[in-house]
């Protein structure tokens, strides 16, 4: 139940300046012997959004919103499959495997698109449509699998011994942290060489929190910060295995259950290096209903006009549930990472919407349609 970590030889590290603090900009600290490797879509550097006000009131703290879903596949993931494939291009591996709850192997299918790379992507068929047809137009040859992501993530290790793939499984993979890491020398970067008070992250497996952790750590160990952010885990009510076994001795999953498919995980395929993380750096953790994570997506949405996948939408859904709580001291700041597009997961927020019937083209009707409603 953990992965592997990367940790840089000394020597290495000083042939490479990774922050560039005059020119205010992450240069390189990743396992490639060539920046060049890596795809040419536009990964990272996403937007730091600065909300000031949340349906009309003004906030007492600073809210900053991390906006991944800008990355080329629409979600955090590229980040970790633009090292992967750069890493396959500089070793001559042709074929990449992965499972996914979706947003990984749409993202490896568009990078070894980008990349003339061969893909395959298992993935439980029930996952959500826009998922699958990127996958699909990017493609790759998907193997929708009869069962859930757990399945999915056995079935592609087998298959990866079995035809001697290389596997970017997230938790399997150490290369998929080194890219998820990125995130965090962003935002130091944005925030003018600041650290946030707290970052809130939307938590399945554990891999995107051991990411954003091994960013931080990086920068603590090389004397550019010297304390670390309070990051918060947060999970869906339904699927909450680390939130739940932290600091414990035994470890016992429960079935997962959430509208949040891409934290839907039964067996917590990062449980070690997120738990650690957490317990060292002294982390926080929050759970939060599926209620919960519609309400903060449409809050999210008609606040601030960023459309999440629920997952993401789960992150601002355990920042709501710190302000409610007054957990926010006055002053501070904090981050939400969004890691996900809307549009990947319609079907999620179709109950709470109606799509009005359709208005007979006619002023008539558009002033009777409008009555109202403006
Ligand atoms: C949009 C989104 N948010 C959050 C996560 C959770 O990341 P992890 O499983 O590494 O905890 C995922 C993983 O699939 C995701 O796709």
């Amino acid at each position: 139940m953990g992965i592997l970590k990367i940790v840089y030889n000394p020597d290495y590290i000083k042939t490479r300046t990774f922050i560039d603090l005059k020119e205010n900009q992450f240069l390189d600290l990743l396992p490639l012997n060539n920046l060049q490797s890596l795809p040419f879509l536009k990964t990272g550097n996403t937007p730091l959004y600065r909300i000031s006000k949340l349906n009309g009131a003004g906030l007492k703290h600073t809210l900053l919103l991390k906006d991944d879903s800008q990355n080329p596949t629409f979600s955090f993931k590229d980040r970790a499959s633009a090292v992967v494939s750069a890493f396959a291009k500089e070793n001559g591996i042709g074929t990449i495997v992965a499972a996914s709850t979706g947003n990984a192997g749409s993202s490896l299918a568009g990078m070894c698109a980008a990349q003339g790379q061969k893909a395959v992507i298992f993935v439980p068929a029930a996952a959500p449509k826009a998922k699958l047809t990127q996958i699909l137009m990017y493609g790759a040859t998907l193997v929708p699998v009869d069962g859930n992501y757990d399945m999915a993530f056995d079935l592609s290790i087998e298959a990866t011994r079995r035809f001697g793939w290389y596997n970017r499984n997230t938790a399997y993979n150490p290369l998929t942290i080194e890219g998820k890491k990125t995130v965090s020398f962003e935002l130091y970067i944005q925030l003018n060489q600041h650290l946030p008070d707290r970052i809130f992250v939307p938590v399945g497996d554990g891999v995107i929190i051991s990411g954003v952790y091994k960013g931080f750590e990086d920068l603590l160990n090389h004397g550019i910060i010297d304390r670390m952010p309070v990051i918060v885990a947060v999970q869906a009510e339904g699927s909450s295995n680390i939130v739940d076994n932290l600091g414990k001795s035994v470890f016992r999953a429960n079935a997962s259950h959430t509208i949040a498919d891409s934290i839907s995980v039964d067996i917590p395929r990062n449980f070690r290096m997120a738990a650690d993380y957490l317990m060292k750096y002294k982390g926080e953790t929050v759970k939060v209903s599926d209620k919960e994570i519609l309400q903060a997506s449409a809050s999210l949405a008609g606040n601030t006009g960023i459309f999440s996948e629920p997952a993401a939408a789960a992150a601002f859904a355990g920042y709501q549930s710190f302000a409610r709580n007054n957990q926010l001291p006055a002053g501070s700041s904090n981050v939400v990472l969004l890691t996900g597009s809307g549009l990947k997961d319609l079907n999620a927020v179709q109950p709470m919407l109606e799509i009005p019937a359709a208005v007979k083209p006619g002023m008539a009707s558009v002033e009777a349609f409008l009555k109202g409603k403006i």
